[in-house]
């Protein structure tokens, strides 16, 4: 749940590299941030050949002291102009979990002497046992967190050994789902562990980096090595050596080519990256109807040939399987079973070999769902992964990685990833019913009836439903069908970026006990698209508007309860994209309204990497 980036090379303006790549980053956690750099020599370099020691852009700092530079909130328009020219520098964007947002508390975290700097990502699990060993060895702490504790470790083991073998000892002896970047004032190089939290090495022409996500290496290179669980790396100027933390044995470099363009992850003229990325869906959809089709027929043969399909993610994903399951069962009349990622490992003890584990997920590091696909394949499940990240965890761990094809998506609350799931469901459900072609056709009027939901008049209605509701203290959405996981999704974007409560719901729940919150004013939103669900859903929407509700009708075709109607293109099955897409426009500008970030929601990180 945090940005990590790394520069080693002869640039002499390391710490703003650094800084450039955790601003590209920044959306994996944002209560504070730090960049570590080692200072090049103040003296000019050395000409005498016989001065073996000195390497032209090598850190060469008398004092052999880390410069450190931490602060809390978002890093903005933040500079490190006051940081020394350095070739060797580390940064780190957070997101607390031991100890609280204090610039102490935000990484690189230095040992005693100052000479060796850290960032980590994960938590340390055994941290409070090895941190008293420490204090009676006469290590000092100045922070409350896990990640310090590691640096010390490593200065103990430093005492005795070379440093890579300083960090691997102390690597292993961490417990828990880690990655750790460590470097040394008088060495060029980092040293680098993962186990659990993503980290990947950037290969550029004599010089190298090192990122927790891939797309922030796209303006550098697109050359990388992604690390595996257990996998540890010596990254210098010229050379990248990959080893086996566990035996210290050297493994093979291998080098993958990332696909997306460095521009794709801007935000152009957006004020947004959601409003953008909102508005890419589209041509998502669009691209996905032309390219999915094969592969979704692949799948359905896949499908076909198991005896049990569960469909598994997190947050937006995992409501993306719940349509899912309502699309494989209206479509192709075949039964899917869904699970929460958290909720997966506990309810997965009659997974077989013959099963089939179809995991949704945008960043494909999400540790939940991780940890439950990894427990799935030990019971010999099948495991297809439907994300967007190319080389992330999930992707390497499936049997067969199916990408989204999205585009890198950067505002924390999903949505073309979102999307993009859905399309692919679609045309899945479709291929497996033997109907590929009319998925297509399908996919097709949903890409057009979200251009409509993007159109002027459409926004406009809904900023002045925004406008309206920006005070509201409590929202409810309901659907049946398909509306039921819009219905989750729509509250789900209200809630984490503006912060209103919003609730989702099944509509046939709501006499079991949420009508009891509904009064004058209450505003109600209700999915009511062309389908079996209209008459059951309305009468819902009706039993609020009794007891006072305000009533958003998001429709095909208006109705008289409606005090807010938003018209939405009928789109068969497909018509869930069009409509997620009014539940996202209307969280974003409710968002606005409160004068909000909706890029950066608090407490809240893109990739959620901890348990
Ligand atoms: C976080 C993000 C959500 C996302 C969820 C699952 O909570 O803010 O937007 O839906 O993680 O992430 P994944 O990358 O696995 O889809």
């Amino acid at each position: 749940m945090c940005g990590i980036f790394g520069y080693v090379g002869p640039r002499t303006n390391g710490a703003e590299l650094v800084l450039e790549g955790l601003k590209a980053l920044e959306y994996r956690g944002y209560d504070s941030w730090g960049v570590a750099a080692v200072p090049l020599s103040f003296r000019p370099p050395s000409r005498n050949p016989k001065d073996k020691k000195w390497i032209p852009g090598q850190a060469r700092d008398d004092k052999k002291t880390i410069i450190v530079k931490k602060k809390t909130g978002k890093i903005g328009g933040a500079s490190v102009a006051d940081i020394p020219a350095s070739s060797l520098a580390l940064g780190h964007t957070r997101w607390a979990t031991h100890g609280g947002v204090t610039q102490v508390n935000a990484h690189p975290h230095a040992d005693c002497s100052g000479s060796i700097a850290l960032v980590h990502n994960g938590i340390f699990e055994n941290y409070e046992e090895i941190k008293r060993a420490l204090l009676k060895k006469g290590h000092r702490f100045i922070s409350e967190t896990d990640t310090e504790v590691a640096v010390h470790l490593i200065e103990e083991y430093a005492k005795k050994l070379a440093f890579p073998k300083a960090v691997r000892r102390a690597f292993m002896e961490m417990k828990g789902f880690n990655a750790i970047i460590a470097m040394r004032a008088d060495k060029q190089e980092f040293v680098v562990a993962r186990n659990g939290s993503p980290l990947v090495v950037g290969f550029g022409k004599g010089e190298n980096f090192l990122a927790s996500d891939p797309a922030a290496l796209l303006p550098h290179t697109k050359n990388v090595h992604f690390l595996e669980d257990g996998e540890m790396a010596i990254v210098s100027p010229d050379n990248v050596r990959i080893i086996e933390a566990k035996t210290g044995h050297a493994v093979s470099v291998r080098i993958q080519t990332l696909t997306w363009s460095a521009g794709q992850a801007e935000k152009g003229n957006y004020s947004f990256f959601m409003l953008k990325e909102i508005y890419e869906q589209p041509g998502v959809i669009k691209m996905i109807t032309k390219t999915g089709a094969a592969q979704a027929d692949k799948l359905a043969r896949t499908v076909r040939s198991s005896y049990g399909t569960y469909m598994v993610g997190c947050g937006t994903a995992a409501y993306a399987g719940i349509a899912g399951s309502y699309l494989f069962s209206k479509i192709a009349h075949r039964h899917v079973n869904c699970a929460i990622g958290s909720e997966f490992g506990y309810a997965l003890d009659f997974l077989g070999p013959k099963s089939l584990v179809i995991a949704l997920s945008q960043s494909g590091e999400t540790m939940d769902l991780l940890e439950g696909v990894k427990k799935a394949k030990t019971k010999g499940a099948r495991v297809i992964a439907l994300v967007n990240v190319f080389g992330s965890s999930l992707y390497r761990l499936s049997d067969e990685p199916i990408l989204i094809g999205a585009g890198p998506e950067k505002a924390v609350a999903s949505t073309k990833a979102f999307v993009g799931i859905l399309s692919h469901l679609v045309l899945l459900s479709f291929a497996l019913a033997g109907e590929a072609k009319k998925g297509q056709k399908l996919l097709h009027q949903a890409a057009k009836s979200v251009d409509d939901v993007l159109g002027e008049a459409s926004v406009k209605r809904l900023k002045a439903l925004a406008a309206a509701l920006k005070d509201t203290d409590h929202i409810y959405v309901i659907g049946r069908g398909l509306s039921y996981p819009a219905s989750l999704e729509t509250a789900l974007k209200i809630k984490e970026i503006s912060y209103i409560h919003a609730e989702g719901m099944a509509a046939g729940e709501l006499k079991h006990g949420p009508l009891a919150l509904v009064t004058q004013g209450t505003p109600c939103i209700a999915f009511l698209p062309n389908d079996e669900t209209y008459g059951a859903n309305l009468a819902g929407a009706m039993e609020m508007g009794a007891r006072g509700g305000m009533i958003v009708g998001i429709s095909y075709k208006p109705h008289e309860i409606f005090d807010h109607f938003i018209p939405v293109l009928d789109a068969g099955e497909a018509t869930i994209i069009p409509n997620v897409v009014v539940g996202q426009l209307l969280a974003y500008y409710l968002t606005i309204e409160k004068g909000l970030d909706p890029d950066m929601p608090r407490n809240l990180a893109k990739s959620v990497t901890v348990k």
